[in-house]
């Protein structure tokens, strides 16, 4: 069994990678884990498409440049672009909230899955949330009824430092009752 606690500490958001190729199969086991992803009423509100090829790969990383952020993200060898489905809460459920009010969280918690499995597999991966959304559409070919939620690089990390974690003070986010 792997420490869950390990891989928390370990994963951080990758902004400098390794000049070397991400294998297929690792990307292919990002997918399947993700997959096993919880989603409210198991709706699973989410799809992928997974860019390797390194002309696309560079095709992608200048739509989350053009803002002049992200320009470490030229060194990605790979992402994940995680795209909004529509969710489908069991009838019952969907007659007391709109059947869309989990699925902005269960594409939280799938983007999430793909980054902690691409950890165990020493790859490191940065969600990136500022990017030329109509671009990446057009680019990927994302049809306009499907938003794009996020976009992850991954590769390899250049480096095995792992940052001091700024997080807020344990005891201001949690109450125990
Ligand atoms: C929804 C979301 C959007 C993000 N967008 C970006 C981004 O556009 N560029 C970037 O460099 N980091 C981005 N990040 C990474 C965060 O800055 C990072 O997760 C946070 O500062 C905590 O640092 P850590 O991931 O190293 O623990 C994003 C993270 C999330 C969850």
């Amino acid at each position: 069994m792997s420490d869950y606690m390990e891989l928390a500490k370990k994963r951080q958001s990758c902004r400098t990678y390794k000049d070397q190729k991400v294998e297929h199969e690792k990307l292919v086991k990002c997918i399947e884990a993700a997959r096993l992803t919880p989603s409210a009423c198991n709706s699973q509100p989410w799809s992928f498409v997974v860019v390797e090829s390194p002309d696309l790969v560079s095709e992608v990383a200048k739509t989350t440049m053009h803002l002049g952020i992200n320009e470490y993200i030229g060194q990605a060898k790979a992402f994940f672009v995680v795209v909004e489905e529509r969710a489908e809460l069991m009838p019952k459920i969907a007659c007391m909230i709109d059947s869309q009010y989990f699925a902005k969280g269960d594409l939280g918690a799938v983007t999430l899955s793909l980054c902690l499995e691409a950890e165990s597999q020493g790859l490191g991966t940065c969600i990136v949330g500022l990017f030329d959304r109509p671009k990446l559409r057009q680019l990927l070919n994302i049809p306009e009824s499907n938003g794009i939620f996020l976009v992850v690089a991954v590769g390899y990390p250049s480096g095995d430092k792992v940052r001091d974690k700024h997080r807020k003070p344990i005891d201001s986010i949690v109450r125990y009752m």
